[in-house]
């Protein structure tokens, strides 16, 4: 039945803007967000990790909403505005999640590392979080199997400036 599918379905033109770079791709419906990033545009910053849209892995910002993006078909995506971990600094310097990461060592493996990235500057975009709590609720999507957690909403209330 796959087989079919395949042979019966026609790649569907999409444009995506790309930490700022407007890329066209032609993709199978079925293709979600995080493979097209993955697999069509060799950013491999973005993690693949349960893919079933439960570890926050592949987090990634869309339009500046911090989405999902194994949950997210690219085709819907047509025309919007993708960033990846890999456009968050700017002219050299460290996005300020990213140096506060560094500085809280908020990582072990550091696979969960980009989605956890991503979705703290949704967070912060979002202006939701006042404190400790707020950031433990508000990020609950986003799993650290290495159980960095404290590191983590230590490095995200350096980067709201509230220590
Ligand atoms: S890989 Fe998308 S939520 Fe786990
Ligand atoms: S640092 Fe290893 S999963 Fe989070």
């Amino acid at each position: 039945m796959a087989d079919v599918a395949h042979q019966i379905a026609e790649r569907i033109p999409i444009n995506l803007v790309i930490n700022g770079v407007r890329r066209t791709l032609d993709l199978m419906p079925w293709t979600t967000l995080l493979d097209a990033l993955r697999d069509h545009l060799e950013l491999t910053g973005t993690k693949k990790g349960c893919d079933h849209g439960q570890c926050g892995a592949c987090t990634v910002l869309v339009d500046g909403r911090r989405v999902n993006s194994c949950l997210t078909l690219a085709v819907m995506k047509d025309g919007a505005e993708i960033t990846t971990v890999e456009g968050l600094a700017k002219d050299g310097a460290l996005h300020p999640l990213q140096q506060a990461f560094i500085d809280q060592d908020a990582f072990q493996c550091g696979y969960c590392t980009p989605g956890q990235i991503c979705s703290a500057a949704g967070l912060l975009a979002e202006g939701h979080a006042k404190d400790a709590d707020d950031i433990r609720e508000l990020m609950s999507g986003n799993l650290c199997r290495c159980g960095a957690y404290p590191n983590i909403v230590a490095a995200i209330q350096q980067a709201m400036g509230r220590p």
